[in-house]
């Protein structure tokens, strides 16, 4: 294991969307001696109420766009680490419109190496499993940290572009950055666009979940805790210029999670719709965690998925309030696409 790192003071980029606002409270809960600045542009997908109620004295909170130089120029210096969580994140977006995925997921983490080489500071990058393509149905495999890159959609393949920034900048400027690829987060503060939320949001408002094409396609879920836990190993602990796959063996297919949300809240398991499939719909994603789980010694601790989705229907249950001013223009812009 390599000696371990003190961060002290840290820009967590996209602070204020799904994950990294989890990471967010992490940090303040676990850490104390950590100061948090979050720079986050606050899209349609970015929230302040994420991070509202946590110490003003641990966390500060800087609208502004990691596109923008000069403001990188000006908030970098002091800082010790960035933690880069900000992206266009959702693959029904992408596939309607790629263009703020190139902007902001490649050209934006370009920015943000930049500033890394300019003042010398380490650099955490958050990506997905989504750059390793996806796997059979009926294929043992899973990923693995040699698994070749072979992105489907949009938004797959500008994240996998910035991960390959990430190792030429670190080769050739020699900077000190680490890189994590996870499979797909389920918990508090996610956007209603994504499938769980989606589903439970949609039960309460008495309308019919939406599943696409047979159902069949399989995500392996870790709950964003788990996910800020294993950020953390590897920021403090991983080698630097190493990639960590991150994952806690939660294969389960789409039809499944839907009926144990159903059944959870009390309706018919085939009270559903069946609508058009996701073009490229990426069929299986699996992680084989054993490097971090063997190397930095990280585990998952919220390994009971119905548990945990117990917990994130009692979250979106009792915080309407956080998500029912975005949920209207949400399901419009899914009736367009016919899903
Ligand atoms: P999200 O869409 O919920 O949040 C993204 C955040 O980034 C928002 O707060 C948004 O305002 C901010 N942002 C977007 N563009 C920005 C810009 N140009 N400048 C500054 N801020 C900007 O996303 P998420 O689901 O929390 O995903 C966070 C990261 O984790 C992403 O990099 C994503 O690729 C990665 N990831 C997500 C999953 C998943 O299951 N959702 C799994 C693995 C990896
Ligand atoms: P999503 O949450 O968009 O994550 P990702 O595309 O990154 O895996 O979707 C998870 C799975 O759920 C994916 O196979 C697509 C499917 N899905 C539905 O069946 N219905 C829906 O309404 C949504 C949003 C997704």
């Amino acid at each position: 294991m390599s000696e371990i790192y003190e961060p002290h003071n840290i820009i967590v980029t996209g602070g204020c969307g799904f994950i990294g606002s989890n990471f967010v409270h992490y940090v303040v809960n676990n850490h104390p001696g950590v100061h948090v600045t979050v720079l986050d542009k606050l899209t349609y997908a970015g929230n302040p109420d994420n991070i509202a109620g946590l110490p003003s004295d641990r966390v500060e909170l800087v609208v502004g766009d990691i596109c923008d130089t000069d403001l990188l120029n000006k908030l970098v210096p002091g800082h010790d680490a960035i933690i880069h969580y900000a992206a266009e994140s959702h693959n029904d977006n992408s596939i309607a419109d790629p263009r703020p995925f190139l902007k902001t997921n490649v050209e934006g983490t370009f920015c943000l190496l930049e500033a890394v080489r300019k003042y010398g500071i380490r650099y955490h990058h958050v990506s997905t499993d989504e750059v390793y393509g996806d796997l059979a149905l009926d294929d043992p495999a899973k990923f693995t940290e040699s698994t070749p890159y072979k992105p489907s959609s949009p938004y797959s393949s500008t994240k996998a572009a910035s991960d390959m920034l990430v190792r030429a900048w670190t080769r050739t400027y020699g900077l000190r950055t680490t890189i994590s690829n996870c499979s797909n987060n389920y918990g508090p503060y996610q956007h209603v666009e994504k499938f769980i939320p989606r589903q439970i949001t949609n039960i309460i408002d008495g309308v019919r979940p939406k599943l696409y094409g047979t159902g069949e396609n399989v995500r392996d879920w870790i709950h964003t805790e788990d996910h800020s836990s294993a950020v953390w190993t590897i920021l403090t602990r991983g080698h630097i210029g190493e990639t960590y796959l991150i994952g806690a063996d939660g294969e389960k297919n789409n039809i499944t999670v839907l009926r144990m949300i159903l059944e959870m809240m009390g309706q018919s398991p085939d009270d559903f719709d069946w609508v058009r499939d996701r073009p490229g719909h990426d069929r299986r994603y699996a992680i084989d965690s054993t490097k971090l789980q063997t190397q930095l010694g990280w585990r998952p601790t919220h390994t009971n998925f119905a548990e945990g989705l117990e917990k994130t229907i009692e979250w979106y249950r009792n915080n309407e309030s956080w998500w029912r001013p975005v949920k209207v223009a949400t399901e419009a812009r899914y009736k367009a696409q016919g899903q």
